[in-house]
Protein backbone atom coordinates (compact mmCIF):
# COMPACT_ATOMS: atom_id res chain seq x y z
CA UNK A 1 0.00 0.00 0.00
CA UNK A 2 1.37 3.22 -0.97
CA UNK A 3 1.08 6.47 1.25
CA UNK A 4 0.34 9.39 0.44
CA UNK A 5 -0.07 12.53 3.15
CA UNK A 6 -3.38 14.32 3.63
CA UNK A 7 -2.32 18.12 4.09
CA UNK A 8 -1.60 21.40 2.36
CA UNK A 9 1.04 22.02 4.79
CA UNK A 10 4.32 22.66 3.39
CA UNK A 11 6.55 22.31 6.22
CA UNK A 12 4.84 18.91 6.88
CA UNK A 13 4.71 17.88 3.45
CA UNK A 14 8.55 18.53 3.98
CA UNK A 15 9.48 16.61 6.68
CA UNK A 16 7.26 13.40 6.38
CA UNK A 17 8.66 13.82 2.51
CA UNK A 18 12.26 13.48 3.33
CA UNK A 19 11.47 10.00 4.87
CA UNK A 20 11.59 8.23 1.44
CA UNK A 21 8.36 7.38 1.72
CA UNK A 22 5.65 9.84 0.17
CA UNK A 23 4.30 8.31 -2.99
CA UNK A 24 1.43 11.68 -3.23
CA UNK A 25 -0.29 14.17 -1.95
CA UNK A 26 -4.11 14.88 -1.16
CA UNK A 27 -5.71 18.33 -0.06
CA UNK A 28 -9.01 19.36 0.26
CA UNK A 29 -10.84 23.23 0.32
CA UNK A 30 -10.43 22.81 4.26
CA UNK A 31 -6.82 21.95 4.32
CA UNK A 32 -6.01 24.63 2.03
CA UNK A 33 -7.50 27.24 3.49
CA UNK A 34 -6.49 26.27 7.15
CA UNK A 35 -2.71 27.67 5.56
CA UNK A 36 -4.63 30.83 4.62
CA UNK A 37 -2.41 30.99 1.22
CA UNK A 38 -2.83 31.06 -2.48
CA UNK A 39 -4.35 27.82 -3.80
CA UNK A 40 -2.32 27.84 -6.99
CA UNK A 41 1.26 28.28 -5.41
CA UNK A 42 0.42 25.67 -2.54
CA UNK A 43 -0.50 23.31 -4.79
CA UNK A 44 2.78 24.00 -7.14
CA UNK A 45 5.15 24.32 -4.30
CA UNK A 46 3.87 20.63 -3.37
CA UNK A 47 4.36 19.11 -6.88
CA UNK A 48 7.84 20.49 -6.26
CA UNK A 49 8.42 18.56 -3.09
CA UNK A 50 6.75 15.03 -4.11
CA UNK A 51 7.20 13.63 -6.76
CA UNK A 52 3.61 11.66 -7.39
CA UNK A 53 -0.34 12.00 -7.58
CA UNK A 54 -1.00 15.91 -6.11
CA UNK A 55 -4.67 16.06 -5.62
CA UNK A 56 -6.30 19.56 -6.05
CA UNK A 57 -10.15 19.89 -5.48
CA UNK A 58 -12.16 22.03 -7.37
CA UNK A 59 -15.02 23.89 -5.51
CA UNK A 60 -17.80 24.39 -7.98
CA UNK A 61 -20.75 21.45 -7.79
CA UNK A 62 -21.90 22.50 -11.60
CA UNK A 63 -20.77 20.10 -14.60
CA UNK A 64 -19.37 22.62 -16.75
CA UNK A 65 -18.21 24.85 -14.30
CA UNK A 66 -16.20 21.89 -12.61
CA UNK A 67 -14.80 20.38 -15.93
CA UNK A 68 -13.58 24.19 -16.18
CA UNK A 69 -12.44 24.29 -12.82
CA UNK A 70 -10.83 20.59 -12.90
CA UNK A 71 -8.87 21.77 -16.86
CA UNK A 72 -7.16 24.67 -15.17
CA UNK A 73 -6.09 23.14 -12.10
CA UNK A 74 -4.48 20.31 -14.29
CA UNK A 75 -2.58 22.67 -15.76
CA UNK A 76 -0.93 23.84 -13.03
CA UNK A 77 1.09 20.83 -12.96
CA UNK A 78 1.57 17.55 -14.98
CA UNK A 79 1.29 15.72 -11.45
CA UNK A 80 -2.27 17.17 -10.37
CA UNK A 81 -4.81 15.03 -10.21
CA UNK A 82 -8.29 16.71 -10.16
CA UNK A 83 -10.29 16.13 -7.15
CA UNK A 84 -14.19 16.03 -7.73
CA UNK A 85 -17.02 15.18 -5.01
CA UNK A 86 -18.85 12.09 -5.50
CA UNK A 87 -22.08 13.72 -6.70
CA UNK A 88 -24.32 13.28 -9.98
CA UNK A 89 -22.32 16.63 -11.66
CA UNK A 90 -18.90 14.94 -10.24
CA UNK A 91 -19.58 12.17 -12.19
CA UNK A 92 -20.29 13.83 -15.26
CA UNK A 93 -17.33 16.03 -15.35
CA UNK A 94 -15.11 12.93 -14.19
CA UNK A 95 -16.31 11.20 -17.15
CA UNK A 96 -15.27 14.15 -19.07
CA UNK A 97 -12.17 14.90 -17.53
CA UNK A 98 -10.79 11.11 -17.92
CA UNK A 99 -11.63 11.15 -21.61
CA UNK A 100 -9.16 14.21 -22.12
CA UNK A 101 -6.82 11.40 -19.66
CA UNK A 102 -6.94 13.83 -16.74
CA UNK A 103 -6.60 12.23 -13.84
CA UNK A 104 -9.64 12.20 -11.09
CA UNK A 105 -9.61 11.49 -7.73
CA UNK A 106 -13.11 11.22 -6.56
CA UNK A 107 -13.69 12.21 -2.94
CA UNK A 108 -16.35 11.95 -0.12
CA UNK A 109 -17.39 8.50 -1.05
CA UNK A 110 -19.54 6.62 1.51
CA UNK A 111 -20.29 3.00 -0.56
CA UNK A 112 -19.52 0.51 -2.76
CA UNK A 113 -21.86 2.44 -4.98
CA UNK A 114 -20.77 5.39 -5.57
CA UNK A 115 -17.09 3.87 -5.66
CA UNK A 116 -18.40 1.97 -8.97
CA UNK A 117 -19.97 4.63 -10.35
CA UNK A 118 -16.81 6.81 -10.10
CA UNK A 119 -14.36 3.61 -11.31
CA UNK A 120 -17.34 3.27 -14.43
CA UNK A 121 -16.70 7.31 -14.67
CA UNK A 122 -13.09 6.47 -15.63
CA UNK A 123 -11.95 7.83 -12.19
CA UNK A 124 -8.10 7.11 -11.72
CA UNK A 125 -8.83 6.76 -7.80
CA UNK A 126 -11.89 6.17 -5.63
CA UNK A 127 -11.68 7.74 -1.62
CA UNK A 128 -13.92 6.35 0.78
CA UNK A 129 -13.74 8.47 4.31
CA UNK A 130 -13.17 5.66 6.80
CA UNK A 131 -13.19 8.43 9.67
CA UNK A 132 -16.38 10.17 8.94
CA UNK A 133 -17.99 7.16 8.59
CA UNK A 134 -16.43 5.33 12.15
CA UNK A 135 -18.04 8.43 13.73
CA UNK A 136 -21.62 8.03 12.65
CA UNK A 137 -21.33 4.15 14.01
CA UNK A 138 -20.47 2.78 10.81
CA UNK A 139 -17.61 0.63 10.04
CA UNK A 140 -15.52 2.33 7.59
CA UNK A 141 -13.00 -0.13 7.45
CA UNK A 142 -15.65 -2.69 6.46
CA UNK A 143 -16.28 -0.12 3.42
CA UNK A 144 -12.82 -0.52 2.10
CA UNK A 145 -12.75 -4.21 2.66
CA UNK A 146 -16.40 -4.32 0.43
CA UNK A 147 -15.05 -2.22 -2.31
CA UNK A 148 -11.40 -3.73 -2.81
CA UNK A 149 -13.72 -7.50 -2.77
CA UNK A 150 -16.17 -6.50 -5.49
CA UNK A 151 -12.96 -4.02 -7.27
CA UNK A 152 -11.25 -7.37 -7.78
CA UNK A 153 -14.13 -9.19 -8.84
CA UNK A 154 -14.64 -6.80 -11.79
CA UNK A 155 -11.18 -6.39 -12.29
CA UNK A 156 -11.38 -2.59 -11.67
CA UNK A 157 -8.24 -0.55 -12.04
CA UNK A 158 -9.36 2.40 -9.82
CA UNK A 159 -7.74 2.67 -7.05
CA UNK A 160 -8.75 2.72 -3.55
CA UNK A 161 -7.13 5.71 -1.86
CA UNK A 162 -8.15 5.50 1.81
CA UNK A 163 -8.75 8.76 3.12
CA UNK A 164 -10.32 10.57 6.69
CA UNK A 165 -7.78 8.66 8.48
CA UNK A 166 -7.69 9.37 12.24
CA UNK A 167 -5.30 6.77 13.42
CA UNK A 168 -2.24 4.25 12.98
CA UNK A 169 -4.91 1.49 13.19
CA UNK A 170 -7.06 2.99 10.53
CA UNK A 171 -3.38 2.68 8.49
CA UNK A 172 -3.08 -1.05 9.07
CA UNK A 173 -6.64 -1.92 8.52
CA UNK A 174 -6.89 0.02 5.51
CA UNK A 175 -3.41 -2.22 4.22
CA UNK A 176 -4.99 -5.49 5.38
CA UNK A 177 -8.48 -4.32 4.01
CA UNK A 178 -7.03 -3.90 0.25
CA UNK A 179 -6.80 -0.36 -0.17
CA UNK A 180 -3.88 0.80 -2.79
CA UNK A 181 -3.14 4.04 -0.98
CA UNK A 182 -3.92 5.83 2.50
CA UNK A 183 -3.67 9.78 2.30
CA UNK A 184 -2.99 10.33 6.19
CA UNK A 185 -2.55 13.16 8.36
CA UNK A 186 0.73 14.44 9.58
CA UNK A 187 0.32 13.06 13.46
CA UNK A 188 -0.99 10.46 12.67
CA UNK A 189 2.65 9.44 10.65
CA UNK A 190 4.49 10.73 13.81
CA UNK A 191 2.28 8.14 15.52
CA UNK A 192 2.97 5.63 13.30
CA UNK A 193 6.76 5.71 13.22
CA UNK A 194 7.13 5.82 16.75
CA UNK A 195 7.41 2.56 19.16
CA UNK A 196 8.74 2.46 22.86
CA UNK A 197 10.87 -0.77 21.95
CA UNK A 198 12.43 0.96 19.42
CA UNK A 199 13.72 3.63 21.33
CA UNK A 200 14.27 1.86 24.44
CA UNK A 201 16.36 -0.94 22.27
CA UNK A 202 18.21 1.89 20.61
CA UNK A 203 18.98 3.48 24.01
CA UNK A 204 20.44 0.00 24.97
CA UNK A 205 22.44 -0.44 22.01
CA UNK A 206 24.25 3.15 21.95
CA UNK A 207 24.95 2.43 25.88
CA UNK A 208 26.05 -1.31 25.28
CA UNK A 209 28.71 0.52 22.70
CA UNK A 210 29.93 3.66 25.18
CA UNK A 211 30.23 1.09 27.77
CA UNK A 212 32.38 -1.05 26.06
CA UNK A 213 34.34 1.93 24.24
CA UNK A 214 35.37 3.02 27.64
CA UNK A 215 36.38 -0.64 28.65
CA UNK A 216 38.38 -1.84 25.70
CA UNK A 217 38.40 1.17 22.76
CA UNK A 218 40.47 -0.61 20.48
CA UNK A 219 38.02 -3.45 19.93
CA UNK A 220 34.78 -1.53 18.93
CA UNK A 221 36.54 1.26 16.87
CA UNK A 222 34.77 2.38 14.02
O1 LIG B 1 -8.79 12.93 2.92
C1 LIG B 1 -9.95 13.47 3.44
C2 LIG B 1 -9.68 14.04 4.76
O2 LIG B 1 -8.99 15.24 4.63
C3 LIG B 1 -10.87 14.20 5.62
O3 LIG B 1 -10.46 13.90 6.88
O4 LIG B 1 -10.53 13.85 9.31
O5 LIG B 1 -11.70 15.70 8.05
O6 LIG B 1 -12.60 13.37 8.04
P1 LIG B 1 -11.40 14.23 8.15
Amino acid sequence: MKFFIDSANIEHIKEIASWGILSGVTTNPSLVAKEGKDFKQVVQQICEIVDGSISAEVISTETESMIEEGKEISRWHKNVTVKLPTIPNGLSACRVLSNHNIKVNMTLCFSVNQALMCASAGASYVSPFVGRLDDINQNGIELIKEIAEVFHLHNVKTEILSASIRNPLHVTESAKAGAHIATIPYQVFKQMVQHPLTDKGLERFLADWNDAMLKKPSVVKV
